[in-house]
């Protein structure tokens, strides 16, 4: 969702603010703006549609004023146009806003503003914001004073940042459920709502907290509650490279995230496996100390594609474990009765760590008393600082909106987790769990194999680059991986797309078959094997057509199939990991081929910070 930069004491911030803004595209936008001091005055650049627009108007200006922030705008109140764009300014144009997130008595707000007779130029929530700063820079407060009397009257998930002409070098930013993260750097100050932002200027950052103001000059950044009362906030080393976050000679950031798989689930499960011993040892379960043994029942919290993980881990636990095990959209567990408790281990899935429902239903389950541990790629994002204990996935920064390598490194994580919580739970022995460590560790040469298989990929991509729909359908383990199969498809090529457990397609779903509907079937050994051939069966015979996910040189597959997209042999429990790979590059050559515009489709952001 909205993008958010600042910077002062860097040299000129218009340039940086540009480039800035391109790091923070990934997260979905609609429009763009910036706004730099100039002389005594404020520069305010915004334009609707693709940053190219701002980026051509800032070098037409060239503002060289050194303090400055922008902003990308991803429209919730108010279309999406440049009269909506932030930043936004005061009636005198002294006070600028960016903001991102959602000020819920923007309405009463905006009334009493209108009554004492303030005229608005945007249909945003964020404008008042603007204006109840300038109020209180009126009545004589100073700028951080102004922000804090401002940001106490507000209602909902936020996070702003305030630059006033009258107080130059400065620039003021509130955080309040919103992701907000500094950048410390020598002689400048830096602010971003995601850590790739910053990478190019610093890896010393400082995450804020719910509730906290800070101001950032050239000489430092000071942290204060809403009351003003001084805060101290730790810095942190932030492990990722700025390499990360290029596009290293790829057409796509999603291509080059599909391909960093094999390196990126390995980095997940290196430092938790114990070559010595052959043991896993999770970290995060070591952190719930005696509240694990309370454990009677376990769910799994997330959205979209980690939901999908969240799947795949029901299904690893509850074959390894004798925990029951729900998984449950994030959206849906946080308004239903039956909640959390301290016999009721929670775990949240989330790529970014940020996303509101996922975060919401965490917190709530908190104050019931449920054990919380958060498997995430972000570190220092809001469920890493906020769970009981964490299990970081190694995937390094997730650019594409459309999620790959954050999506295997779940399924290794939560295999791990599986495994462990096994053991510790008397259900597996350490030798049992140990023999299933040998093919963890090699799954990154099977997914290397299945990269090897691109340019078949590609071949079937381009002959269904035109299908209206598609049908995804796996059993099992393998049934999330159908579901994420026509998730991707659906995100980046438009085309619509049905993922479904094989066994349901008879209650439904099979009317939907005819000679232009492919039907993309998971069809690696395992326990279903034998019931997912009988299902392409059903499909052939009502003249559908059957794209197989099946192993090297299954000629059973290949007989019954019109395309296969082929995988090298793993076992079972690992096999969606490495059967998602050709459903990722299927949907990334089908929508490369329709021309779709891939790491940042239509209407998606990366983090979803609303409800
Ligand atoms: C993935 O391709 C999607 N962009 C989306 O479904 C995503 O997985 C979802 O919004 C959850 O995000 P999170 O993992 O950051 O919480």
């Amino acid at each position: 969702m909205c993008g958010i930069i600042g910077v002062t004491g860097a040299g000129p911030a218009s340039r940086l603010l540009v480039e800035g803004l391109k790091a923070l595209e990934y997260r979905g936008y609609d429009s763009a703006g910036i706004a730099v001091q100039e002389g005594d005055g404020l520069v305010i650049l915004r334009r609707a549609g693709k940053l190219a627009e701002l980026e051509a108007a800032v070098a037409e200006l060239a503002p060289f004023g050194e303090v400055g922030m922008g902003h990308t705008r991803w429209a919730t109140h108010g279309g999406p146009s440049e009269r909506n764009a932030h930043p936004h300014v005061d009636s005198k144009g002294r006070v600028a806003v960016i903001h991102n997130g959602i000020i819920e008595n923007h309405a009463e707000l905006r009334a009493e503003l209108a009554a004492e007779g303030c005229e608005f130029r945007s249909d945003t929530d964020t404008e008042i914001l603007a204006h109840l700063v300038a109020s209180r820079l009126a009545a004589g407060d100073d700028l951080p004073a102004a922000v804090r009397t401002t940001a106490r009257r507000l209602a909902g998930a936020f996070a702003f940042v305030i630059q006033s002409a009258d107080h130059p070098g400065m620039l003021v930013a509130v955080r309040h459920q919103s992701p907000l993260v500094l950048g410390v750097g020598e002689g400048a100050s830096f602010l971003a709502s995601d850590i790739p932002a910053l990478l190019a200027h610093t890896r010393t950052m400082m995450p804020l907290d719910d509730g906290d103001v800070a101001v950032l000059t050239p000489a430092g950044i000071e942290v204060t509650d809403l009351d003003g009362t001084a805060v101290v906030r730790p810095t942190k080393h932030i492990n990722w490279d700025p390499v990360q976050v290029q596009k290293g000679g790829y057409k796509h950031f999603m291509l080059k995230e599909i391909e960093e798989q094999p390196a990126a689930v390995s980095a997940t499960m290196s430092s938790r496996i114990d070559d010595g011993t052959g043991s896993i040892r999770m970290e995060a379960l070591d952190a719930l100390g005696d509240r694990l043994a309370r454990v009677a029942r376990m769910t799994f919290v997330a959205c979209g594609t980690s939901w999908h993980a969240g799947l795949a881990g029901k299904f690893y636990v509850e074959n390894l474990t004798d925990l029951a095990v729900d998984v449950d959209y994030a959206s849906e567990f946080r308004y239903r009765a039956t909640q959390g408790g301290p016999d009721h281990l929670i775990v949240p899935i989330t790529q970014s760590g940020e996303t509101l429902d996922t975060l919401g239903a965490m917190r709530d389950v908190k104050a019931q008393g449920s054990p919380v541990i958060a498997v995430c790629n972000v570190p220092e994002s809001s469920a890493m600082r906020e769970a009981d204990a964490t299990i970081l996935t190694e995937a390094g920064p997730e650019i594409g909106v459309a999620s790959s390598k954050a999506f295997t490194t779940q399924l290794v994580a939560l295999y791990m987790l599986a495994l462990d919580l096994a053991v510790r739970r008397g259900c597996l022995t350490h030798e049992e769990a140990a023999t299933r460590i040998v093919p963890l560790r090699r799954l990154r040469y099977a997914m290397e194999g299945a990269l090897r298989h691109a340019d078949q990929v590609r071949a079937v991509a381009h002959r269904f680059a035109d299908a209206a729909d598609f049908l995804y359908l796996g059993r099992g383990v393998n049934y999330p991986i159908a579901l994420e199969g026509a998730l991707k498809l659906k995100e980046i090529s438009y085309i619509h797309a049905e993922g479904y457990p094989a066994g349901e397609m008879k209650h439904g779903p099979i009317a939907l078959i005819d000679a232009n509907l492919p039907v993309v079937v998971v069809a690696t050994p395992g326990r279903v094997y034998e019931k997912v051939l009988s299902n392409i069966e059903e499909v052939r015979s009502r003249d559908g057509i059957v794209i197989a996910v099946c192993e090297e040189g299954d000629e059973r597959v290949k007989s019954l199939a019109d395309e296969v997209l082929e995988v090298p042999a793993v076992d079972e429990d690992l096999s969606p990991i490495v059967n998602v790979v050709p459903l990722q590059l299927l949907a990334y050559y089908i929508a490369e081929r329709r021309g779709c515009d891939i790491d940042q489709p239509r209407n998606l952001a990366k983090s979803v910070t609303v409800e």
